[in-house]
């Protein structure tokens, strides 16, 4: 690549099943300049997310520059509201440079103190599905005890620790492996976690929580939700964020086969999409960027370096590589 090029990565084939690189290929083209009313954005930090796999299996179009979550710098401008030298957040994804429109971008407030990097974690979409899944969807009641699962991951992490500010009791996760069960019990505040390879879900849930859980918030679906219907209280509440369990998955999942507890003991069930609470993201800013300065939230990111490995990053993270949320970083 020079300077007058720019690299995209496009998908190629649709996977039956886990994906691999030669689902991928790197693309380079000219470098566009920006056309009156757009900016042309020198991309820095790229999030890889489980929807980007949900999405390989048809959303996305064959041979075409895979779109998400991007922080980048302008770097030349023909749009007064999107001058050189700004930092900001675009959807245009997986490529090392973008021509957006004021549509297509948003300039990102700077927070002294606070890594760029967090705005595509616990201040970005990362962290408003957690905040919005725990004070809009199933809402926080003081002293609620908590299931979270995927807890090591992005919204994992941001869930356990959004939930202990907003009142939560007991709070248990569970995560892919000892070291992330060990990293959310001393970093993030975990009361509780536990390996989910190494039993029947149910029977180490029913250990970490035996006198049950009233909130559980779903990352995974399959059998940690036959597991949690299992260990919730009457009237207990199921926050649905996420089914990472199927999406690399050739079949159904087998569970859960439990629903009719969901009659028997009252159970109220309930998923969303972030894209529908975007209002919320300044009420986000204002809750959590106190806590971030003060050092009550730390920061949960992996970070890949290397714009190259934005592939191997995605492709990890998919098999669990991450611990909190997954991010490229360019290399400077
Ligand atoms: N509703 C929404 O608007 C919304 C928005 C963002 C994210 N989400 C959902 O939230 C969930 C978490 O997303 P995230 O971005 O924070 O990703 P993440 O949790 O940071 O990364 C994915 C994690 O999934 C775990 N995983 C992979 N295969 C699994 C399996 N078969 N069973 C259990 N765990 C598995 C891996 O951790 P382990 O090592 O623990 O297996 C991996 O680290 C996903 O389901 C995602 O689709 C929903």
């Amino acid at each position: 690549m020079t300077s007058d090029t720019a690299l995209t990565v496009q998908q190629t084939a649709r996977p039956h099943g886990f994906p691999s690189p030669a689902h991928f290929a790197f693309v380079e083209s000219a470098l566009e300049g920006p056309a009156p009313g757009s900016a042309l954005v020198e991309n820095l930090y790229w999030s890889v997310d489980p929807y980007h796999r949900e999405m390989m299996d048809g959303d996305f179009a064959l041979d075409a520059p895979l779109e998400g979550r991007t922080l980048g710098r302008v770097i030349a401008s023909r749009e007064p509201s999107l001058p050189e030298g700004e930092i900001v957040f675009h959807r245009k994804g997986w490529r090392t440079h973008a021509v957006v429109t004021p549509r297509e971008a948003r300039v990102l407030p700077r927070f002294e103190g606070v890594p760029l990097s967090a705005h595509l974690g616990i201040l970005g979409g990362t962290g408003l599905t957690a905040y919005v899944g725990l004070t809009r969807i199933t809402p926080v009641r003081a002293g609620d005890d908590l299931f979270v699962s995927a807890a090591a991951g992005g919204v994992g992490t941001a869930a356990g620790r959004l939930a202990k500010l907003l009142g939560a009791g007991r709070v248990v996760g569970s995560a892919g492996s000892a070291a992330k069960v060990a990293y959310l019990k001393e970093h993030v505040g975990y009361d509780d976690a536990f390996d989910y390879h190494e039993g029947p879900a149910a029977a180490l849930l029913a250990k970490a929580a035996p006198g049950g859980v009233d909130l559980y918030v779903d990352n995974v679906g399959g059998e940690q939700l036959e597991a949690a219907i299992e260990g919730l209280r009457d009237r207990g509440r199921i926050l649905r964020v996420g089914t990472v369990a199927q999406y690399n998955s050739t079949r159904a999942l087998a569970a859960p086969r439990n629903l009719s507890e969901i009659v028997e003991k009252s159970l109220r069930m309930e998923g969303f999409l972030v894209r529908d609470y975007y209002d919320v993201q300044e009420e986000l800013y204002a809750y959590v960027v106190p806590h971030l300065l003060s050092g009550r939230i730390g920061l949960d990111e992996t970070v890949v370096d290397g714009f190259d490995r934005i592939v191997e990053a995605f492709l990890g993270m998919l098999r669990g590589e991450n611990v909190g949320k997954m991010i490229v970083r360019a290399r400077t």
